[in-house]
């Protein structure tokens, strides 16, 4: 869905290489953390792309950094990203960290897609895409979806009601009478009763 929205023209991504805007002639763009052992980015690369993006479409754009260490990502965060925010950069790489003098000076909103930690970001970035996405009109074929699903406020926040497809009996398991019954008044009081 994510590709055929962007053939679409429905969204747009474009990716910048850090290494573009690495101050060594190596290209290297990471370093030895102080005190620690492991990698992280240098700020000057990260600096010099963010001010080439502003630079280029003549304005400071949001940024987001994907972080595990911070608050997890919900379906309202995602409704509120959606409304307010429409152009961000987000910050992906490989390596522990990004040197933190770049969240201090840049980055606006750090970004959690779950309480366990990834070997890097860009699974969490195209995780944080995708629910940001599929809120544009058109995405979906189906709008109705999305304002009726797991966490959406029509079914206040609660996670969606189990659903059944042919045939009506399954290995001794049968579909709920009432989906049958073409009563619509029913079937909404049953998929009410049936939130999980
Ligand atoms: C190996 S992780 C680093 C974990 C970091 N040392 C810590 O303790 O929080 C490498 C990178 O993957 C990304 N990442 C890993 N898990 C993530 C998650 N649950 N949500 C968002 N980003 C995540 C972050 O950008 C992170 O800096």
């Amino acid at each position: 869905m994510v590709g055929r929205a962007k053939q679409k023209g429905l969204f747009e991504v474009e990716t910048y290489n850090l290494c573009d805007a690495s101050i060594k002639p190596t290209r290297r763009v990471d370093d030895k953390a102080y005190g620690m052992h492991w990698q992280v980015i240098s700020p000057e690369p990260l600096a010099n792309t963010l001010q080439q993006i502003f630079t280029k479409v003549w304005k400071t754009l949001p940024v987001v950094y994907m972080t595990p260490s911070w608050e997890t990502l919900n379906q309202e965060n995602v409704e509120q990203m959606y409304e307010n925010i429409k152009e961000m950069v987000i910050i992906c790489g490989h390596y522990e960290w990004i040197d933190q003098r770049i969240i201090d000076r840049y980055v606006d909103y750090e970004v959690s897609i779950g309480n366990y930690v990834l070997s890097g970001w860009e699974l969490a970035a195209q995780v944080y895409i995708d629910s940001l996405i599929r809120n544009i009109p058109w995405v979906l074929w189906n709008t109705e979806s999305l304002e009726e699903e797991s966490f959406s406020k029509r079914l206040e926040r609660k996670k969606e009601y189990p659903v059944y497809t042919r045939p009506e009996e399954f290995d001794g398991m049968k579909v709920p009478e009432i989906l049958l019954s073409g009563d619509h008044k029913k079937i909404e009081d049953w998929k009410r009763e049936n939130l999980r």
